[in-house]
């Protein structure tokens, strides 16, 4: 009865997705504007009460020990998942015998460590930057339907000035269906991704994995930085709207201000030494093709270094 009852929440989710955009909103649709965030403060509260209520009455071992084999009988996970590690661990040694590797094992896995150690939490900052991303690159194909790079100011009949782009965000906004939280997600995805790749390389410090041989990959990192910051700068000017258009002067202020190359390097990155409408798609095609290809290159790269190097033991 529950499993229908999910199934057909997100079969009905689907359905509203593809329904064609109409001038009126939804009645769903309303209500998640109003309740989102209530909704998700609760939900997460309720999170945080129930896993402190199992911790401190020493209920949290049994209930996911029950969790697991509740799903165990039901699902024979046991016996899939031993499959899934053994074919994991043989996968590079089937395809490449030459190379003698296996897939990385975690430090837990080498040294059979049975305590968990508080620092581990952190090793995955990486792999959240990197999930982060692919949220980024699904909510931003989303977007990418409705956007329109024009950023040629004109009068509307009201008498405002605004853009091809500026009207697109706010068809996104008001008439696009979940278009306002598919783009609250990127926004907030971006937000997340810039703090969880800047604490990722402040682990990557502090534990000392930056050392020989892993410079390669350092270099990497910081170049995936400012390729993160990078796409923020660029996705914040496309709504074209004062935050943006302010972002764009600054932005243009700096490239200028390099000695000799300010003027070139104007050019390259803002289509000229003053803003105007071609900006926007500059940042645009910055921001949904150059950056993109860039960073999933230098990524695939980053996390290739990493399987072919092993994790680093803390220094
Ligand atoms: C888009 C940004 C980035 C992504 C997706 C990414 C992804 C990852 C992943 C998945 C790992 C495996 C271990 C872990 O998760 O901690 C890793 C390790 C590593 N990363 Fe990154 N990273 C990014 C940015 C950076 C930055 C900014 C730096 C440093 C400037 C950096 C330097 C390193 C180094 C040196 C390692 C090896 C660490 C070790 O062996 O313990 N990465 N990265």
């Amino acid at each position: 009865m529950k499993l229908r009852l999910i199934l057909s929440v997100i079969l009905g989710s689907i359905t509203l997705l593809a329904l064609p955009v109409s001038a009126e909103t939804p009645l769903l649709e309303e209500l998640m504007r109003k309740y989102t965030f209530p909704f998700i403060f609760l939900q997460l509260l309720m999170v945080v009460l129930t896993v402190g209520y199992l911790y401190f009455t020493g209920l949290l071992p049994k209930a996911i020990f029950g969790a697991w084999q509740w799903l165990d009988e039901r699902f024979a996970l046991r016996k899939y998942v031993s499959f899934a590690k053994r074919e994991y661990y043989s996968v590079v040694y089937t395809l490449l015998p030459a190379s003698g590797r296996t897939m990385p094992q975690s430090h837990t896995e080498r040294y059979n460590v049975k305590a968990v150690w508080y620092w581990y939490p952190f090793y995955s900052l990486g792999g959240l930057s990197f999930f982060a991303y692919i949220i980024l690159a699904i909510t931003g194909i989303y977007l990418g339907f409705y956007y329109v790079p024009d950023g040629d100011i004109y009068v509307d009949a009201d008498g405002h000035a605004t853009s091809g782009a500026y009207e697109s965000m706010k068809l996104i906004m008001t008439q696009v269906s979940f278009g306002y939280i598919i783009r609250a997600i990127h926004h907030w995805a971006a937000h997340f991704m810039v703090a969880s790749v800047f604490l990722h390389m402040m682990r990557v410090y502090f534990v000392g994995a930056y050392r020989n041989p892993r410079e390669v990959n350092w270099i990497l990192g910081v170049i995936l930085l400012m390729v993160t910051i990078f796409f923020g700068f660029t996705g914040y000017i496309l709504p074209w709207d004062e935050l943006g258009f302010a972002a764009a002067s600054i932005g243009l202020e700096m490239a200028t201000s390099i000695p000799a190359m300010g003027p070139l390097m104007a050019q390259i990155v803002f289509g000229g030494t003053q803003i105007t409408g071609d900006t926007v798609l500059r940042m645009y095609w910055l921001h949904i093709f150059v950056l993109p290809l860039i960073g999933t290159v230098l990524m695939i790269i980053h996390m290739a270094l990493v399987w072919i190097q092993g994790e680093a033991e803390p220094h």
